[in-house]
């Protein structure tokens, strides 16, 4: 068989564990697993995986990227390179761009113009809101899930009342995608935020872990009630993780989402981090990360995704009122799990469940997964790298991020896109292929 790229000697993550194991790749495709060396056909290329640990390309499923409208903060090329960058091969985008994706003739324009731009493969969610209930089904070919916001964050669209959020349900019965639901109570947030001083220590009071409690309780409920597939994203506090996990055993069509800035930090972190850190919902307490740690490595919590929010660093820079929440990471969760797996906090394999097959289930993708005849979306670690990433690293428009300056134990080294280098460690980001549009089905 005439190989275009074969990858020897590295220990390749198939079907949950990691087999000691060569990849032979043709016309983009995995063509060979096996543990015979392989050669690459005159003019391909070999590489040598000795040492590393060979992934899928990971999946992102929680991304916000501003294109179309506001790409002076981050466009799709700029977005998808900083997810080459971090071994990411799938992104899911959410609206905070403009226009919102309120309807099917946004979802095609907005497709239209980011395609082009796309470094790594893409899906796009639909908006929910009161306004566009009617609309939400004829975008249901275009987007991959759709969400909505229980209480206001950075975008202008929420669903508040929970006779809404209901019609919301029933309006997305049956489409086969997956419903998003960014969780925390607006009428708790209302009450908590009055009369907090202008300082980030305020954040996390103002978005107290019961309106997360609560939320995650109410969202989950309808969900019970209406059957459609329901993904709670960004999980910051034990107790929701708790309620997801109890929801799943019950046998409830949902899955629980983490951010590796929850797995690492706490609100100490973010006093002393300062306005760059602050973030809905808000980083919690010691206690809500060793839970979520124990989440995800059990599987209660079923995948990690970035909730990549690029902010400039002129914007992050104001007082703490009027700094916008979000933290850039797109780049970082690979890394950052790596680390994890590192300290023994996590196995390397559940790096593999939480970045790859995990959130391919949630969301029915058909990607995180190497087999014989899958797409050759390939991410190379290696585990013993010890990487510092600085500002310079960075290929989002942000230029800073909570993760430069930290010692991370685990490097991407590089990131294959359909048999085809995006991006090296050595070299950097590759003018080489697009990444094409993926379908979701649940
Ligand atoms: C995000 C953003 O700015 O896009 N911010 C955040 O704090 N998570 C998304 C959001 O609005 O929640
Ligand atoms: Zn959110």
């Amino acid at each position: 068989m005439e190989f275009d790229l074969v990858i020897n000697g590295g220990r390749v993550y198939l079907d949950g564990k990691f087999s000691a194991c060569n990849i032979g790749v043709a016309e983009g495709r995995v063509a060979a697993l096996t543990p015979e060396p392989l050669r690459a056909r005159m003019g391909g290329t070999s590489l040598d995986a000795v040492g590393r640990l060979v992934y899928p390309g990971t999946i992102d499923t929680h991304v916000h990227f501003r294109d179309p409208g506001r790409t002076d903060k981050e466009d799709f090329g700029t977005g998808t390179a900083a997810a080459a960058a971090g071994g990411v091969t799938t992104v899911l985008d959410i609206q905070n761009n403009i226009p919102l994706t309120t309807d099917v003739d946004v979802a095609r324009a907005k497709l239209d113009e980011i395609a082009p731009k796309a470094r790594v493969d893409f899906g796009i969610y639909g908006s929910v809101g009161v306004q566009n209930l009617d609309r939400l089904a004829g975008m249901a070919d275009h987007v991959v899930a759709y969400k909505a916001f229980m209480t206001k964050s950075v975008g202008p669209l929420t669903v508040t009342d929970l006779g809404d959020l209901s019609k919301a349900f029933i309006a997305l019965r049956g489409l086969g995608r997956v419903f998003t639901i960014h969780a925390e109570s607006d009428a708790i947030v209302q009450v908590a935020k009055e009369g907090l001083p202008d300082h980030i220590a305020s954040h996390v009071k103002s978005r107290p872990r019961v309106a997360e409690w609560v939320a995650v309780a109410e969202a989950l409920e309808l969900c019970r009630e209406y059957r459609v597939p329901l993904n709670i994203p960004h999980i910051s506090t034990g107790r929701a993780a708790m309620l997801v996990g109890r929801a799943k055993e019950e046998g409830l069509p949902v899955s629980g989402a983490t951010c590796a800035h929850y797995l690492h930090f706490t609100d100490d972190d973010v006093v002393a981090g300062g306005a760059e850190w602050k973030v809905n919902p808000p980083i919690k307490f010691a206690e809500d990360r060793e839970i979520l740690l124990q989440a995800v490595k059990s599987g209660v919590v079923d995948h990690v995704h970035s909730d990549h929010a690029p902010h400039t660093r002129e914007e992050k820079s104001k007082n703490f009122n009027a700094v916008p929440s979000g933290i850039p990471g797109v780049q970082h969760q690979l890394p950052a799990l790596l680390d994890l797996a590192a300290s023994g906090r996590i196995g390397y394999e559940d790096v593999g469940r939480l970045l790859c097959d995990g959130p391919a289930r949630a969301f029915g993708l058909r990607a995180g997964r190497l087999y014989a005849g899958s797409p050759a979306d390939i991410v190379i670690v290696d585990p013993a790298a010890e990487t510092v990433s600085s500002p310079s690293d960075l290929l989002s428009k942000t230029g800073h991020s909570i993760w430069c300056g930290r010692r991370v134990r685990g490097a991407v080294e590089r990131t294959i896109l359909k048999g085809v280098t995006v991006w090296s460690r050595s070299d950097g980001l590759r003018e080489s292929v697009r990444g094409t549009r993926v379908a979701a089905q649940v």
